[in-house]
């Protein structure tokens, strides 16, 4: 079964075609990445608009990569939430529309939950690679969420904990602003802490004892009191070195919490795997400290498919109709859905 999916929840177009919730077809992802970085965060209305004029020609790319028509698709899949509202609609509309004329069913997709599903997508890398078994633990870190989610199998989910104010992802992108690092921050965090001593700088942790949530906004504050102070001392802008030294130590304080937690909680409900999902799963650090701490294997997206895309929309919309989830025309979006079983 063929799924085209389509995917406008924030500041990425994409469209792809999955078979079988596996098999990526085609997957091309137009992002506004460059329009944003000069506000420094994305402009939602910039968003929707810039939605609109990439949206065909994305979708028309993405037949033409997978070499099929519409005569092959079995089904049309979109994001409906959570996300920015005008970004949304455009996505859906399209869908919408696609699904009508073309008398396919139409699938409603929980961006979180398609985040969980870019785990299902096989690589290159790995065509033969097995589905992850369940019990599971997985980890969504993204720009606007992180939640522990314990998946008992497709669409029976717990949330177990998240963040109780900043995401993992909004931490990066925020304390990159501060170091002058540019937009997106995780990769720019990466890249400077290659160069730092996470040690010359400490950072705190917060770990909220007793609890599964998170909390990033105290160590993004720390990050900003900790660069006024040396800039102070220093009586100039931060030095290269100090810059990559803070980045190293923010980004040691954020794997180690989140590594830490979704141990502790893979142990304590006798999960047999653990995921990552989300833009900060293709964070290297996180997933060396994973490589260092998990009790029970552990699996995470091809880079490429952490951050948004459509092939994870298709691949969780497979599994939704597999077991009978799927919309109808009265579908609307749903800007603040969170992770939740199927009903
Ligand atoms: O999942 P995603 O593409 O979009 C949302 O649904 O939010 O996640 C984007 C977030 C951004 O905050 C970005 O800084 C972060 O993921 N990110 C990373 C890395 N790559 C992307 N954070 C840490 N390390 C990375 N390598
Ligand atoms: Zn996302």
């Amino acid at each position: 079964m063929n799924v085209l999916g389509l995917e406008s929840s924030c500041d990425e177009t994409a469209a792809a075609i999955v078979a079988s919730g596996r098999r990526i077809f085609a997957n091309v992802v137009a992002s506004q990445v460059e329009i944003h970085a000069r506000f420094g965060g994305i402009v939602p209305e910039v968003a929707s608009r810039q939605h609109i004029l990439a949206l065909v020609p994305v979708v028309e790319a993405t037949f033409a990569q997978a070499q099929l028509t519409w005569d092959d698709i079995d089904a049309v899949a979109v994001t409906a939430g959570p996300g920015l509202a005008g970004s949304l609609l455009v996505g859906l509309n399209a869908a919408k529309a696609a699904a009508w004329a073309r008398g396919l069913p139409l699938v409603a997709v929980n961006h979180l939950e398609g985040h969980i599903y870019a785990n299902w997508l096989l690589s290159q890398d790995d065509p033969e690679a097995p589905p992850p078994p369940f019990p599971l633990i997985c980890l969504i870190a993204s720009g606007g969420h992180t939640d522990l989610v314990l998946m008992e199998g497709h669409g029976h989910y717990r949330r177990l904990g998240r963040t109780r104010d900043d995401a993992a992802g909004e931490a990066f992108d925020k304390a990159a602003r501060i170091l002058g690092l540019g937009y997106p921050g995780g990769p720019a965090i990466q890249r400077a802490a290659l160069q730092g001593d996470p040690k010359l700088h400490p950072l705190p942790r917060a770990w909220l004892k007793g609890s599964d949530d998170f909390s990033f906004s105290g160590l993004k504050t720390a990050v900003l009191h900790l660069a006024r102070r040396l800039e102070s001392a220093q009586g100039h802008a931060l030095a290269e070195g100090d810059v990559a030294s803070i980045a190293a130590a923010f980004q040691e304080s954020v794997a180690e919490v989140l590594a830490a937690k979704t141990c502790a909680v893979a142990r304590a409900h006798g999960a047999q795997h653990i995921l990552l999902a989300g833009g900060v799963a293709a964070n290297l650090a996180l997933r060396q400290r994973l490589a260092a701490q998990a009790p029970i294997p552990f699996s995470y997206p091809h880079p490429s498919l952490c951050t948004d895309n459509a092939a994870m929309v298709a691949a969780c919309a497979y599994f939704r109709l597999q077991g009978g989830q799927r919309s109808g025309s009265d579908l609307d979006i749903a800007p603040n859905l969170r992770v939740a079983a199927w009903a």
